[in-house]
């Protein structure tokens, strides 16, 4: 008996150590029972489509236990516009007269569970939820002001929602908008970029970043609606969409059913482009193509996991399922990794070739850098250059040997891709498409997204977060050149931010030599230098044996004796010498036992000279992890005034749909409908 138990304690203690501490929710806007969504304190833009629902919950069991688990199915709502000093104001209406709606949405009823902390998930006891739900489709509000929303359930219970109709904005001042996301980004980033590739003498800078020139620089606040950490999906969706949306989703408020493309949608800035002006779009991403970032331009789900039917999203819209959904034109341009989400398989939706598919649609297919340059800038431009995320800067053009070890041909072949092109040579061809295509005013919206700096900073490679950091600001200068050749500089709003940040900064530079000659972990932290023994960076100074001839903006040497040391926030327990991997990019922590794919320790194969450093975050975790900091929002062109000042992500958005006068007090029907 005495060893029976004995071994569920130990059964138990083995399970805790798998799980990472959280705050667990119930549905994390809604505290309540009753839920409405999109919650309280949320923006629009006067005449964007979204959906609403509402949720009445009863938890059959745990510490919110309610009326037997019998939700209220007779819930109501209504809305009111709030009118300040004329005496009685408008009665609130249900929502099915407010929006004038034909009628009633059919109640909806699902049962779903959640662990109330970690020790409840460490018993494996659930408690469990049954709910009544309806939503309401493709709706907006086309009155600036402030509106308020009443859920009343179980006889005389209420939740009540404020949300706020920004101000119009019917007038294009910019006629184009080039937004470009460094994913994970931060100042200090960008000051270790610098530091890198353009050289001081007696602490003047010889050279600067192209960022370093932008005339306007603001703050955003990142933090997801329920979270404070937020991830690249739900970060995109802010900035695309000025609603703020949870972890894991894009383009909708997470409703609790288990379905995770019925939650509430909302639109986002290329289908108010598509439906309004009728603009060319285009995405460009380094990360495989169905990624957060580049596929938030279009996805609406619960889960951004689902890579095939988002492709597909991207193509068709939101197609018949959840239905009377505006949509949006498909991409005149999408340039990227993850061809294993179009390739015909179990990658793609329904198993479908969407190689072809986009063929069908009239698109020009790229599968190499290059077909891309080739491409005829009159079609619509599909480009997929390798399986997964592009290879770095640092493979591509310092050490090209790693790329023959890949299998990531786009093709489906079993050899690696070649021929690659980077963000530059994407961003330029985009440029050259998007601005034939575009019609007279309609102008175009461009989203180029420097994927692996945040790739490279999950496994603590500095050197090739740093390097892809340098691609993006090389990029942006050929931009700006680009522009300035076309004649359309003054007519493009250039925009370059993030999505969140990593804790990452430069604290010293390390003696690489030093640090492999000693034998012990503490004597090779001894290489380390700080202050005055930081020194100056080694990488701008040509050394004739090992110079890298990729240009003005980048290191001469990416492998001197003294490196930067730079570490992470929040690591995993690794092993740290500094320096360049000149065999691919770092693993920095591995499984720590047999067939545990949940229980990481450093990786004995990782920097074999360097020392070892426990990590802070709990063990389950092989990678850093995003950060709280605010991050960076550089602005040129038209409006760039409007971007100075410390706000919130949503706020990229409403910024950027006021320049591009997307906010209608009116009902305004597709700008180029059909034909796509
Ligand atoms: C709630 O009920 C389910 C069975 O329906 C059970 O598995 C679970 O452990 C219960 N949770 C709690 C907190 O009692
Ligand atoms: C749409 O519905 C069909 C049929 O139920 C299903 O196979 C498909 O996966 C759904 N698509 C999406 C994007 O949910
Ligand atoms: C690039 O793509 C073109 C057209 O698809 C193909 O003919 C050519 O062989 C490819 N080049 C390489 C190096 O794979
Ligand atoms: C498990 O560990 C043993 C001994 O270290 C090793 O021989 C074996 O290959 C490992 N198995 C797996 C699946 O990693
Ligand atoms: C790191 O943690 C391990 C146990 O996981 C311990 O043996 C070791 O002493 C620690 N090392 C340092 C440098 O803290
Ligand atoms: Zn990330």
């Amino acid at each position: 008996m005495v060893s029976k138990l004995q071994a569920i304690a130990v059964c138990l203690a083995a399970a805790s150590s798998l799980v990472s501490g959280q705050t667990f929710r119930r549905l994390g806007t809604c505290p309540t029972l009753g839920c409405i969504l999109p919650p309280d304190q949320q923006d629009f833009l006067p005449g964007q489509l979204f959906d609403i629902r509402f949720e009445v919950h009863a938890p059959k069991n745990g510490s919110e236990a309610f009326n037997n688990g019998v939700p209220d199915e007779k819930f109501t709502a209504t809305i009111v516009k709030e009118e300040k000093g004329h005496g009685k104001g408008p009665r609130a209406k249900s929502l099915t007269e407010f929006f004038g709606l034909k009628q009633e949405p059919k109640l909806e009823k699902w049962t779903f569970s959640w662990f109330e902390d970690l020790f409840a998930k460490d018993a494996k006891t659930p408690s469990v939820v049954n709910v009544a739900s309806k939503v309401y489709r493709s709706v907006a509000l086309y009155e600036p002001g402030t509106y308020t929303v009443v859920l009343d359930y179980y006889g005389g219970k209420t939740t009540v929602a404020t949300w706020v109709v920004r101000p119009l904005a019917e007038k294009k001042k910019a006629k184009n908008v080039i937004f470009f996301i460094g994913d994970g980004m931060t100042t200090n980033m960008i000051t270790a970029a610098r530091l890198l590739a353009h050289k001081t003498i007696n602490g003047k800078y010889q050279s600067l970043l192209q960022l370093d020139k932008f005339p306007v620089l603001g703050h955003q606040m990142s933090h997801s609606i329920d979270t404070f950490i937020t991830d690249s999906a739900n970060s995109a969706s802010a900035l695309y969409s000025g609603h703020k949306s949870t972890v894991n989703a894009m383009g909708v408020y997470a409703d609790s059913s288990p379905d995770a493309f019925d939650d509430p949608k909302v639109e986002t800035i290329v289908e108010l482009l598509s439906r309004i002006w009728g603009s060319a779009w285009g995405a460009v991403s380094t990360a495989f193509l169905a990624d957060a970032t580049p596929i938030a331009l279009t996805a609406h789900t619960r889960s951004r996991g689902h890579y095939g039917p988002l492709i597909d999203q991207v193509l068709n819209g939101v197609t018949a399922n959840y239905s009377s959904w505006t949509g949006h034109d498909g991409p005149d341009v999408f340039f990227g990794g993850g061809a294993e989400n179009f390739l015909p398989g179990s990658g793609s939706y329904l198993g479908k070739d969407y190689y072809t598919e986009f063929a069908k649609k009239g698109y020009s297919v790229s599968l190499n850098k290059t077909a891309l340059l080739a491409a005829p800038k009159t079609e619509k431009a599909l480009g997929v250059f390798c399986k997964s995320n592009l290879p770095v800067w640092l493979e591509r053009n310092i050490f090209p040997e790693n790329l023959d070890k890949l299998s990531n041909d786009p093709a489906g072949g079993k050899g690696a891709a070649k021929d690659l092109p980077g963000l530059k040579e994407m961003t330029l061809k985009a440029i050259d498409i998007l601005h034939t295509r575009s019609k007279k005013g309609a102008g175009f919206f461009l989203m180029s997204e420097a994927a692996s700096i945040d790739k490279m900073m999950h496994v603590l490679d500095y050197d090739r977060a740093l390097g892809d950091l340098l691609e993006l600001d090389d990029t942006i200068r050929a931009t700006v050149e680009k522009l300035t050749e076309l004649g359309i500089l003054d007519d493009t709003l250039i925009i370059v931010s993030a999505d969140h940040g990593h804790g990452f900064d430069v604290f010293g530079s390390a003696d690489t030599k030093y640090l492999a000659s000693q034998d012990d972990d503490r004597s090779k932290r001894d290489a380390i230098g700080v202050y005055e023994n930081s020194g100056l960076s080694q990488y701008t100074i040509a050394n004739p044996a090992i110079s890298y001839n990729t240009g003005p903006n980048f290191p001469l040497n990416w492998d001197p004796r003294y490196v930067l040391a730079a570490g992470l926030g929040a690591n995993p327990d690794r092993r740290e010498a500094y320096g360049v991997d000149k065999s691919g990019p770092r693993t920095p922590a591995a499984p720590l036992a047999n067939g545990s794919s949940s229980d990481y320790y450093a990786n004995a194969k990782d920097k074999p000279n360097g020392f070892l450093v426990n990590g802070t975050l709990p063990t389950d975790q092989a990678q850093g992890v995003h950060s709280l900091t605010d991050v960076p929002v550089y602005a040129m062109g038209p409006c760039q005034e409007t971007f100075g000042g410390t706000y919130n992500n949503i706020d990229v958005f409403y910024k950027i749909a006021t320049c591009l006068g997307l906010g209608h007090g009116k009902h305004v029907t597709q700008g180029k409908k059909g034909g796509k």
